[in-house]
């Protein structure tokens, strides 16, 4: 399948016929069907003591598998191989200008029990304190093209999303904040639906502003994941999928399939070598062995800030992992603090590196930056009802404090330590 990459880089998505082919349509059906029926007896057997017998089946307003590969076995194994196609892992080859690509999170999304008109909310998927301003990362996608790209594949008919053609590349209009004011569920200006056949996708970045419209008690099982680069240059701004570091689950899949899984996992073990050494370059205040670790995740000037952004988040979620009284818990009670539940073996990996004393040091390194994304009082952000107020700056990237005033900044009071 041929896609337009200058089409989705004006848009900020595509809509994509039969992305399954007809053909396979029934057979993944049945997969996912088998894969509901598994997490259904999960979310039963996990009910809290309030729940109704199904637990989340039954209470959710999307009742969504997060993790089909923790479902899927050798007959089943299509409900995987589709995230390889080249109808979908192609089409993200055409758009992702990286020379290496992984799959990301692997997930369907189901109806409800019971009706959830308003469905989201519109929203964009990021948030300032734990990514970075709109303005740095919209100029980065615009320089750059993406690093990720989400997908929507409806096993039956769907027009549950919405989008804003065009908002992925800049900062909210006035019209947007004033409605997301007044009634954050009502279409926003601009706002058009994607309705989409069984089989059909649409391939978007999540920069743009979407809508999740109404959840209804009509059949839904829309698959739902993406794609990212994950070899220098690495563009991505999320930086590792889920399943890489629970990869037993290859083991029941056929040959070839397995074998694509485990170089991906292979690569992405790499991306956190990479990132250990460039936090090792930081520790060391070895400037020039930073910069060049740097230009291998973002070789041109342009999202190099961004990135810098990205990493002071990555170091921000290892501090909170490497603590000795957290190291000490659970791993259920552990899932439970991190700022994303699915990146805790991503967090643990890179933190596990290094002492906690390395990572506070590392962080030392940081501080500056850190400082200037922040405002002095708590910033709003309309597309985000669920994130925590933060004082992180919403649009703008710092002014004036570009690679090498970050460079220079670890010899400042508070960078040094
Ligand atoms: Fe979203």
């Amino acid at each position: 399948m041929r896609v337009d990459q200058a089409q989705f880089m004006e848009q900020g998505y595509l809509i994509l016929r039969n992305v399954i082919p007809a053909e396979q349509l029934d057979a993944i059906r049945q997969s996912y069907e088998v894969l509901v029926e598994r997490q259904k007896a999960v979310w039963a057997r996990e009910r809290q003591p309030d729940d109704p017998p199904g637990g989340v089946w039954e209470t959710h307003q999307q009742p969504r598998l997060s993790h089909v590969e923790e479902l899927v076995d050798r007959s089943t194994a299509n409900a995987v191989e589709l995230w390889l196609h080249e109808n979908t892992l192609g089409v993200a080859q055409q758009l992702i200008r990286a020379p290496e690509l992984a799959v990301t999170e692997m997930m369907l999304m189901c109806n409800p029990v019971h009706d959830h008109p308003g469905g989201t909310g519109w929203h964009r998927d990021f948030q300032p304190a734990t990514q970075a301003p709109v303005v740095g990362l919209t100029e980065d996608l615009r320089a750059n093209g993406p690093g990720y790209v989400q997908w929507n594949i409806p096993l039956y008919d769907d027009n549950v999303l919405w989008v804003v053609p065009g908002s992925h590349l800049r900062v909210n209009t006035e019209a947007e904040e004033r409605q997301m004011a007044e009634d954050p569920q009502a279409p926003l200006p601009g706002g058009i639906p994607v309705p989409l056949n069984a089989g059909d996708g649409v391939v978007y970045t999540n920069l743009i502003w979407h809508w999740g419209s109404n959840y209804s008690t009509r059949l839904r099982r829309t698959i739902h994941g993406g794609h990212a680069s994950i070899a220098p240059p690495l563009y991505a701004h999320i930086f590792s999928p889920v399943w890489d570091q629970q990869l037993r689950f290859v083991e029941c899949l056929p040959a070839a399939t397995r074998q694509t899984l485990e170089r991906m996992a292979q690569l992405l073990s790499d991306q956190r070598d990479l990132l250990e050494s460039l936090f090792r370059a930081m520790l060391d205040k070895d400037g020039d062995r930073f910069l060049r670790e740097l230009a291998a995740l973002r070789p041109g000037e342009e999202g190099r800030m961004v990135c810098l952004v990205m990493l002071s988040k990555v170091v921000k979620r290892m501090r909170l992992v490497s603590q000795p009284e957290v190291r000490r818990l659970p791993r259920a009670e552990r899932a439970k603090i991190v700022v994303h539940r699915d990146m805790l073996d991503f967090d643990e990996n890179l933190a596990g590196r290094f002492s906690h004393e390395e990572v506070e040091r590392i962080w030392q390194r940081f501080a500056v930056l850190d400082a200037k994304l922040q405002a002095d009082s708590e910033q709003h952000v309309s597309w985000s009802r669920s994130g925590k107020p933060s004082r992180y700056i919403v649009n703008e990237m710092p002014a004036n404090f570009g690679v090498a005033e970050f460079v220079a900044s670890w010899n400042d009071r508070q960078g040094a330590s």
